[in-house]
């Protein structure tokens, strides 16, 4: 390159050390196909001296020929010309072009104009950090402007800048400027987008692009390219939620295991006490091995191998987290979808849903609505067409961990895939996990169980978030397993009597009660636990979305039957506590008389002494009951659910 090619042969490792420490900045260009996008990339690449020499030559010559501008550089031959270029299937891909200056290396998605190429800059878009919006002068304000606006705004696009191009032609007028200015602010402000600067332009000639113009005195903010270069995006950059994909598991030797991926957010060091999911696993981190020696920290997006300490089972497609942050855990999932195929959303249908590094098969159950994106009032919808924006409910055929998009471009971002043809048909952006009471109001056959198929319920009219409010609390569901006398009830009782005397809002299941009223058909054989478990798991879940504490103290002595409970809840608000108690340590306490009973074979199936109980692997909480008092074990738990409890 032209540019600082003399540090590049006096001192080449110097450059490139001072290259590597450069910030990276990723930027996305929209507008309609002759805003002057192309003008506008080629005069940042030409002013800023970033061109190769000889592909300048040969656009000089090519202006000659084909240009729009006389004899002179016609910038817009210099990115057509690299489509060219890609058509003949050399070098450069179009799609992302990559340049430097002395202060910021940038990487440019470049999306075609066309309303149909909407798809490119949602894929484009999703991991930029910078919107470029053109807007031709003359023509203001647009449905195009307007929908990429909104998906920059969807897509959590921190920093927009509204180039309005082609001053020239409307005499470089500051009433053109401030109308359009104006125009687009009070579309603006019913979005939600980050910063928003605005820049009059003229690409073609290069004023305020790189130089400042002297044809628009009245413009007292920076240059393109200053903004560029300085706009603050350390702190975009998501380092506290840990999310470790595993895109592979690579054991050149017996005795190494490694867990191959890129870090998606968050930040990760050794020693770090980690959980992989779905299984919950615990450990610690080893160590975190890359091609040129360890790290004693990765941050996003580094691609390294972690090791842990403990021989624990990681598949592709697990997540590392650490313990108290995890993500959500679900098969039924809100989000909102840009729909980029010419044959419409088909709810209902089996498509390939791709998150981070697994593919799941899913259906979309549900357009909720559409987007107008004009007016962006939500409209009536059955199915999404091409360009098309809804909000839609969906499930898949195993829970996966995802974040809210909001919360975590990384996890939060999915795209749909059409099975026959492979083609991307859709973009997601994940909402929420889908309240339980919302799901029954689908239309589909969903896999749990439900006899009726026609029924949708309707509903409600008060949104989870308002009944936090309202009760200053997020609702948990505290489920205490451990065998008959452990002290589950005991225990339970004191947390609840603490939580009521903070002026929590609570409700207790035990198990023992429960089976007076709602669960008096059940015995205790393999099939009744479960139902006894699945019922009170479906009441404990109501008492949450009604916005109340659960305490749920019951044997659930099968692994799987609280799995279940846990799905039905959800994972994000239960919290699975062992008590621990040794059998021994029951039957020698015997309160209610019912182990010695057991024991003569009086009461059959009975837990630890005729029946299994399945201890948890990993519970959120274990409680050695056997030294500690009631007090001490209730301290524990209230200790460990405070933070989660806020609204
Ligand atoms: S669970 O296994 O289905 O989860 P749950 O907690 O509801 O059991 O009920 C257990 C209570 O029922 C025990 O506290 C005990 O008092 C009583 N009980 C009676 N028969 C049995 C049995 N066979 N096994 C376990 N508990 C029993």
């Amino acid at each position: 390159m032209s540019h600082q090619s003399s540090l590049i042969s006096t001192d080449i490792e110097g450059y490139l050390a001072q290259h590597e420490r450069k910030e990276l900045l990723r930027l996305l260009t929209c507008g309609s196909v002759d805003d002057g996008k192309s003008t506008l990339i080629g005069r940042l690449l030409y002013d800023s001296k970033l061109i190769y020499e000889d592909q300048l030559d040969a656009v000089r010559k090519d202006s000659k020929k084909h240009g729009t501008t006389g004899d002179d550089f016609d910038p817009a031959l210099l990115t057509d010309g690299l489509k060219a270029e890609r058509e003949q299937g050399i070098t450069i891909d179009v799609a992302y072009r990559y340049f430097s200056t002395a202060k910021r290396k940038f990487i440019i998605a470049d999306t075609p104009g066309h309303e149909q190429y909407t798809r490119n800059m949602a894929t484009g878009a999703s991991t930029c950090d910078l919107a470029i919006i053109l807007i031709d002068a003359r023509h203001g304000v647009l449905t195009q402007t307007r929908r990429h606006s909104f998906i920059a705004s969807l897509l959590g696009i921190r920093h927009v800048i509204v180039a309005i191009n082609k001053m020239d032609l409307v005499g470089y007028e500051q009433a053109t400027f401030d109308r359009i200015k104006g125009d687009y602010s009070e579309f603006a402000s019913r979005l939600t987008l980050g910063d928003v600067d605005f820049i009059p332009l003229c690409a073609l000639a290069g004023e305020n692009v790189v130089h400042r113009s002297e044809k628009m005195p009245w413009y007292e903010g920076s240059t393109l390219m200053h903004m560029l270069e300085n706009v603050h995006i350390a702190s975009d950059r998501n380092l506290l939620d840990l999310r470790f994909p595993v895109q592979l598991v690579s054991r050149p030797s017996p005795d190494f295991r490694g867990f191959q991926g890129t870090v998606a957010s968050g930040t990760v060091r050794p020693g770090d006490e980690v959980m992989v999911l779905p299984s919950r696993t615990r450990s610690r981190v080893k160590e975190i091995v890359t091609a040129d020696g360890n790290l004693s920290e990765a941050t996003p997006p580094f691609a390294v191998t972690l090791t842990l300490e403990d021989e624990v089972d990681v598949s592709r497609g697990d997540v590392i987290v650490r313990p108290n942050n995890e993500p959500l855990m679900t098969q039924y999932l809100e989000a909102m979808i840009v729909w980029m195929a010419e044959a419409p959303l088909e709810p209902g249908k089996t498509y390939r849903v791709k998150q981070l590094c697994q593919t799941t098969p899913g259906r979309v159950a549900d357009v909720r609505y559409r987007m107008d994106i004009n007016t962006l009032r939500k409209m009536d919808a059955e199915t999404l067409h091409l360009n098309e924006i809804g909000r839609c409910t969906i499930e898949l055929d195993r829970a996966i961990a995802f974040d809210s998009y909001r919360k975590n471009r990384a996890t939060g971002a999915f795209v749909v895939i059409d099975r026959l043809t492979n083609d991307t048909v859709g973009a997601g952006m994940a909402i929420d996990r889908l309240p339980q009471s919302r799901l029954r109001s689908d239309r589909l056959a969903m896999p749990d169980g439900r006899k009726s198929k026609n029924i949708r319920v309707e509903a409600g009219s008060i949104q989870p978030a308002e009944r936090h409010a309202t009760l200053g609390q997020r609702p948990l569901t505290l489920w205490f397993t451990g065998l008959s006398g452990s002290g589950k009830s005991s225990i339970a009782r004191a947390v609840e009597r603490t939580l009521h005397e903070a002026g929590r809002a609570t409700f207790s299941l035990d198990g023992d009660n429960v089976r007076f009223g709602l669960n008096r058909d059940l015995g205790f054989s393999k099939d009744d636990r479960k139902e006894n478990i699945r019922r009170i798991a479906e009441v404990a879940n109501l008492f949450n979305e009604a916005g109340l504490i659960v305490l749920v103290p019951v044997i659930s002595p099968y692994r799987e039957d609280r799995e279940n409970a846990r799905g039905v809840i959800g994972a994000d608000r239960f919290v699975e506590i062992h008590v621990d108690t040794p059998l021994a340590v029951c039957e020698q306490r015997d309160v209610k008389g019912l182990y010695k009973r057991a024991r003569t074979g009086e009461i059959p199936d009975f837990t630890g002494i005729s029946a299994p109980y399945e201890a948890p692997e990993s519970p959120e909480l274990r409680l050695g009951t056997e030294s500690r008092t009631i007090d001490e074990c209730a301290r524990q738990i209230l200790d460990a659910i405070e933070e989660r409890l806020k609204p």
